[in-house]
């Protein structure tokens, strides 16, 4: 994860807004709480299973999880606006994931993230226009010795450079991996209350 300042006006929710927590996923941010001596500790892991069940967290999932967890809405706000993991709108089918950390960034990174926005035509926290494609900047992404790397969905790709970005845009198998998810967020109820949290994106490129 990474942080960075992001303008993000504080939303309006409209007060007879549709709920969108299921119960169960309610039931799966309780299951949390007896890891931890506080509800508010298990906020991080909440806003993960809600952007992994519904692609994103928005506002009046921030709100939901307020009430689930016992605290302001704004302290949600506060800290899912410190990560640029989390989105609160929705995201495109393949998310762009630059590294822009020092080893990446010693050996292009700066290049191959302008190379992404020319080529998409979009900034950081942005979509494309046809819902395609979407592009975020994270600290490291773990491959620190094969820089400049950057991740679309679950793949890493790594010493991309400028030229590359337009193949690796077009080629519609850029994001498959053949590794089991992680299961640090999984529990026994968490099949069922995420749903397709655990399906690989079959989209044609
Ligand atoms: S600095 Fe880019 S992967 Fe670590």
């Amino acid at each position: 994860m990474a942080w960075q300042a992001i303008d993000r006006r504080t939303p309006v929710i409209p007060e007879d807004a549709e709920p969108v927590l299921s119960e169960a996923l309610r039931e799966r941010i309780r299951s949390f709480f007896p890891r931890y001596e506080t509800k508010r500790a298990a906020l991080l892991p909440a806003l993960h299973v809600v952007q992994n069940a519904l692609g994103h967290v928005s506002p009046q999932a921030m709100k939901e999880i307020a009430e689930v967890l016992g605290i302001p809405p704004s302290s949600v706000l506060d800290t899912m606006s410190f990560y640029t993991h989390f989105w609160d709108h929705p995201k495109g089918r393949k998310v762009i994931v630059a590294c822009r950390s020092l080893s990446c960034n010693l050996t292009g990174a700066e290049a191959v993230l302008k190379a992404i926005k020319d080529e998409l035509g979009i900034g950081e926290h942005e979509t494309t226009p046809d819902g395609r494609y979407s592009l975020m900047t994270e600290e490291c992404l773990a491959a620190c010795d094969h820089g400049p790397c950057l991740l679309i969905n679950e793949k890493l790709h790594k010493h991309v450079k400028p030229e590359h970005v337009r193949k690796l845009l077009d080629d519609p198998a850029n994001d498959r991996i053949s590794m089991e998810r992680s299961d640090l967020f999984d529990g026994p109820s968490a099949s069922a209350a995420e749903g397709p949290r655990n399906q690989r994106t079959k989209e044609p490129g």
